[in-house]
């Protein structure tokens, strides 16, 4: 799909809100410990993901200057991402102060991010910024298509969650048209997009896996089968959006996919009413 006959791009709204941390319950999800720290493990990672998903592109602004549209979605890109960064910041500064090494496991997401800085090249840490962009577009179409995720959830953390899954499905395809701009639609970055895709599922899903482990064991709860389950339970069975996003994540795959092939621009507009209000 050209980039500029795609649906997402006019509607890249950056919405400047502040998400109170005050009075958040330390499991604020339905009071069960290791589906919070599922959240958590993802709030972790955003930050300083989100900073390096802006530099990676910012490395080619210059190479898509002459496509103003293109670079007023990048633009809008970086803006949105700030703000994710921004409210991430602040909720891991709570989950700190609740007595979570929030600070400890955000750097270790900085030190692996540094080593990708270190040793890939800038179209390599790009195609990882799409990535880990269609992964978090895949769990926002999921937030996006079932208004009871967060049914028992705090009703701020949902309101932040589903802010968050809102501007990251309408961002959805900015690195992605970056990307095919600067290295056109050949079979080479159709192969780098294809093994980078591989190498960052499997980095991504230890990662977070490895956090949500170290959290509950934090937690004293390391040994609490029941709650592993209703975790695994949630994740993969009901709702099991983990098991849902698997067609999308291999859609990947496809030589011609493009985020927006997967129109949920419905799913969208309900949700841009609602913090438009
Ligand atoms: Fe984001
Ligand atoms: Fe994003």
């Amino acid at each position: 799909m050209n980039p500029s006959d795609h649906p997402g791009g006019a509607g890249i709204t950056r919405r400047d809100i502040h998400f109170s941390q005050t009075g958040i319950p330390r499991y604020w999800f339905a009071g069960d410990v290791h589906r919070t720290r599922l959240f958590d493990a993802l709030s972790l990672f955003f930050p300083e993901g989100e900073r390096f998903f802006i530099e990676s592109l910012r490395h080619y602004r210059e190479r898509i200057a002459g496509d103003h549209r293109l670079d007023a979605e990048v633009r809008a890109f970086i803006g949105q991402e700030a703000l994710h960064a921004r409210e991430h910041r602040a909720y891991n500064a709570r989950l700190e102060d609740q007595g979570v090494n929030a600070a400890g496991l955000e750097a270790e997401a900085l030190s692996n991010l540094n080593l990708a800085r270190d040793k890939a090249s800038p179209a390599q840490q790009l195609a990882m910024t799409l990535c880990l962009e269609h992964f978090t577009a895949m769990l926002a179409n999921e937030v996006l298509g079932n208004p009871k995720l967060f049914a028992n959830a705090d009703p701020e953390m949902a309101r932040m969650w589903r802010w968050h899954a809102m501007e990251e499905t309408e961002h959805k395809a900015v690195a992605f048209d970056v990307f095919e701009r600067v290295f056109g639609r050949s079979w080479r970055p159709y192969v780098l997009r294809s093994w980078i895709m591989l190498s960052v599922s499997f980095y991504f899903t230890t990662h977070v896996w490895s956090t949500i482990i170290r959290l509950v064991r934090r937690d004293g709860r390391g040994g609490d089968w029941r709650g592993w389950l209703r975790l695994l339970g949630f994740m993969f069975v009901a709702p099991g959006p983990f098991r849902r996003v698997f067609p999308a994540w291999l859609a990947w795959f496809k030589p011609g996919f493009h985020p927006w092939q997967h129109d949920n621009r419905q799913l969208l507009e309900q949700l841009r009413r609602e913090y438009a209000a």
